[in-house]
């Protein structure tokens, strides 16, 4: 798939599908996430990256999974993030029981604000449609909150109970 760019005054910016040669630059940024969202035990991260590693791995070979890259022209890796096509129940006027959920989207700090994240979520929408899902989900950080509010994601009434 060709890359896109975006030119910014520091460096240009590219965006890439991902695939099993990128899975520990996803792992990484997997765990940089959840760190950035407060995660920090080590021990919990260690055990969860290889499991996440297994699991997008799998899902990567099988096609359940697309990721983007975003890289910077003198090589460092800005940010990037997944689509996991979810299992999901049958209901009226669905076509798919699959749904595309997007996740582990990530932005180096050096490269925040300069359009990372909008390029991979752009990607991805455009992966959807192209493959015509009728829509992408997401759960969002209150730091991605605007990023996907800014490329039309309305927030949603989904509901939990947290048993423990
Ligand atoms: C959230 C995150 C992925 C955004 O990445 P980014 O590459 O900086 O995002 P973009 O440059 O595409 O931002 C697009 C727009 O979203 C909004 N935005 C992005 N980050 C924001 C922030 N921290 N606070 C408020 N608005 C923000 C801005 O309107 C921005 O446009 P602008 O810079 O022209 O004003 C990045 O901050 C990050 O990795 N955070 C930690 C992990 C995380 O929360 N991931 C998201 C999980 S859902």
């Amino acid at each position: 798939m060709p890359a896109r760019h975006r030119r910014t005054a520091r460096s240009k910016l590219s965006v890439h599908a991902a695939g099993l040669k990128d899975l520990d630059a996803l792992v990484h940024q997997r765990q940089a996430m959840w760190k950035a969202l407060g995660v920090r035990n080590n021990e919990l991260h260690e055990k969860g990256d290889r499991v996440y590693k297994r699991w997008a791995r799998a899902r990567l070979r099988n096609h359940q999974f697309m990721a983007w890259v975003v890289k910077s022209d003198d090589g460092r890796m800005a940010g990037g993030g997944c689509v996991w096509l979810q299992p999901v129940q049958p209901r009226p006027h669905r076509t798919s029981m699959v749904q595309p959920y997007l996740l582990s989207m990530y932005t180096e700090p050096d490269f925040r604000r300069r359009g990372v994240a909008s390029m991979v979520v752009k990607e991805a929408i455009k992966w959807c449609r192209k493959n015509k899902y009728e829509r992408l989900m997401l759960h969002a950080s209150e730091m991605g909150r605007r990023v996907y509010s800014q490329l039309g994601f309305k927030r949603t009434w989904e509901m939990r109970l947290d048993l423990k």
